[in-house]
């Protein structure tokens, strides 16, 4: 936790659901049912903040969970050990002022030798992700899906080869 991060708490719910359905195209569908799913299988649940107001939320996961990702399981079947980082979605006034490379700081700052891996979209493009992503160092070690909805699997330059 820092001044950055703190849990996901119940009182988040709606407010969540509302962010990530304003940005569906380029995460998936959630409501409440789903949500307290995925909170039951993720690693870690948070909030990222700025002065204290909700700007996003950002989920992760570790090995061995029930996700039911395709996304999450190819990782799994590929790697021994993992952080999946999934739907970070910074609300719209949010982006671009370097909270989204803050929060990936404090990610990776953590990892302590474990790569940290994801999707983003290439078909359609999300060229504002990818260059994000490329910006990082994370580069393409698979892709997933069908032309037209198709996933860049991406892992970060930390952690064993
Ligand atoms: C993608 C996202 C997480 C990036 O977070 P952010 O806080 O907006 O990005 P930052 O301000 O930390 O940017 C860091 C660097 O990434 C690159 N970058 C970020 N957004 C970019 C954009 N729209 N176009 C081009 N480069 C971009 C730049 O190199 C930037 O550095 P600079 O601003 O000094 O040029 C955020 O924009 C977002 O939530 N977008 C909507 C949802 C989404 O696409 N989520 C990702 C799903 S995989």
């Amino acid at each position: 936790m820092s001044a950055l991060l703190r849990p996901v708490q119940a009182s988040d719910h709606a407010w969540l659901l509302d962010l990530n359905e304003r940005h569906v195209e380029v995460l998936s569908p959630l409501d409440q049912a789903r949500l307290e799913a995925l909170l039951g299988w993720a690693h870690e649940a948070w909030v990222i903040t700025d002065s204290g107001r909700r700007a996003s939320f950002v989920l992760t996961f570790r090995p061995g969970s029930a996700y039911d990702s395709e996304n999450y399981r190819w990782f799994s079947a590929a790697l021994d050990d993992f952080v999946y980082l999934d739907r970070i979605v910074l609300d719209d006034g949010f982006q671009r002022r370097g909270l989204g490379a803050q929060t990936y700081d404090e990610l990776e700052a953590r990892l302590a030798g474990v790569p940290l891996v994801l999707e983003v979209n290439v078909d359609p493009p999300n060229a504002a992700s990818l260059a994000f992503h490329a910006a990082r160092g994370y580069r393409e070690v698979s892709r997933l899906g069908p032309p037209g909805k198709q996933v860049a699997l991406m892992r970060g330059p930390g952690g064993a080869a």
